[in-house]
């Protein structure tokens, strides 16, 4: 058996596809990283702070699994599932009762769909309570939280899809708060539904944006997010991972960053911070060998998540049935919950749009160094109790309008 696979990989087709030798010697590490197409987002090297687990979690990383399983299962539902108003539901039924393996494709793509909400948001909390948006990261937070928008709306859109009551009426609920933006609030909710009311029109336009505009530009952002992670000097850490290059200049402006690992050689150069440089070691197999790990860890607990559970799917969508409450989907639900305390502008276009502008302008704010790579590092205390009570506020008006709201949007117990 050892001889047929020594064969093999010595052969003249394996040779063409696989260019480099075993990887037990550093060099053919490199090649292996290096000469793959897939691998080759990562750098040969990392620095070594960021592979400890404590410290990222890997929660970008399964982030990005969780979204490629979405396009897989999303594609396979794609076969069965036709969006129009009159035959959506049916095939939604079709692919839950008659398609082979379909309940499971679909309750992967569902919770997976929630998974990644949770994870996007969990990795925009473990960047932000670790510092790791300072310089010279503050563009990749920018795209992070399009990033994060781009999540919430992919999520959304795929919502009405069932055509069933939950996701006609949690539409209807999420799409009345556009009407809070001041003047054109009635034109923006007619371009989103491409009408006034939840229908065909919206039906055709949420699977357009579902299937086909919204990926395509997360797919975008999350290579130029990759891409500056490496060109930010690889995953932060409390030593340094960059460079500023001080080349025949001392003018501040004239300076250029380059990381610990694209910094040309001959450079007269000065580090980014006055902190020792971090340590560099060989991705493959440190860091490969932990994504895999992780990877067939969160595959595993997805398929038994959907083989025990159900995604939910009520009866047909009733416009004349409006239950009570009628709520939005989840994420969506503090929002929800502060405009019936308040008007549609507060819930719908303030809020949301100032929590947005100022999640963009934090990195830019108070530009320092204090505890980077640091969790909960005491030198940026006010910060950090700012950005915790927003988060506690938010879940906590979350969980109120989730579990302790019914008929009428009154108080009520769960249990
Ligand atoms: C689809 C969503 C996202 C994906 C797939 C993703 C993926 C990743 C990955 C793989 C990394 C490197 C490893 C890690 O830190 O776990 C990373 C780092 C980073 N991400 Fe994200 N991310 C997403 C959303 C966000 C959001 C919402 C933010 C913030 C608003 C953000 C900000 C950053 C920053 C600043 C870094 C560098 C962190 C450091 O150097 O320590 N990302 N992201």
């Amino acid at each position: 058996m050892n001889n047929i696979i020594e064969k093999l990989k010595s052969s003249r087709l394996a040779k063409s596809i696989i260019r480099h030798g075993n990887p037990d010697n550093d060099l053919d590490r490199s090649l292996l990283m290096n000469n793959n197409f897939f691998l080759h987002l990562h750098p040969v090297k990392i620095n070594k702070h960021g592979l400890k687990f404590n410290y990222t979690f890997g929660l970008g990383g399964i982030s990005f699994f969780l979204f490629l399983i979405l396009v897989i299962t999303g594609g396979l539902l794609m076969f069965y599932y036709i969006p129009s108003t009159e035959k959506a539901y049916k095939s939604v039924l079709d692919i839950v009762y008659t398609v082979p393996y379909g309940r499971i494709i679909r309750n992967m793509h569902r919770w997976a769909a929630q998974g990644m909400v949770v994870a996007v948001l969990l990795h925009m909390c473990r960047v932000f309570f670790t510092g790791s948006f300072k310089e010279p990261r503050e563009f990749n937070w920018v795209i992070g939280v399009f990033l994060f928008v781009l999540t919430l709306g992919l999520s959304f859109t795929g919502y009405l899809l069932p055509w069933d009551q939950l996701a006609f009426w949690a539409i209807t609920v999420g799409s009345d708060m556009a009407k809070g933006v001041p003047i054109i609030g009635e034109e923006v909710r007619f371009l989103l539904l491409g009408g006034n009311i939840v229908d065909q029109n919206a039906l055709i336009r949420f699977y357009t944006l579902h299937v086909f505009i919204l990926p395509a530009l997360a797919v975008i952002l999350m290579f130029v997010h990759f891409w500056r992670v490496r060109k930010d000097g690889g995953i932060s850490s409390p030593k340094n991972t960059y460079i500023n290059s001080s080349v025949n200049t001392e003018k501040e402006s004239q300076k250029k960053t380059y990381t610990l690992m694209t910094a040309p050689k001959n450079l007269k150069i000065t580090y980014g911070t006055d902190k020792e440089p971090d340590e560099l070691v060989m991705t493959y197999p440190n860091l490969l060998i932990m994504e895999i790990i992780a990877g067939v860890i969160v595959f595993l607990l997805l398929l038994l998540m959907s083989v025990y559970f159900n995604a939910p799917l009520e009866e047909l969508a009733n416009p004349l049935k409006t239950p009570n409450p009628a709520k939005s989907p989840w994420y969506f639900i503090a929002l929800q919950e502060i405009v019936s305390h308040t008007t549609a502008f507060w819930g719908g276009f303030f809020i949301p749009a100032a929590a947005i502008i100022i999640l963009m302008a934090v990195p830019y704010i108070k530009p320092d160094h204090n505890g980077v790579g640091v969790w909960f590092a005491r030198e940026r205390k006010k910060e950090l109790i700012v950005f915790a009570s927003a988060l506690g506020l938010a879940i906590l008006l979350t969980i109120i309008g989730q579990y302790f709201r019914g008929p009428g949007w009154s108080f009520v117990l769960p249990f």
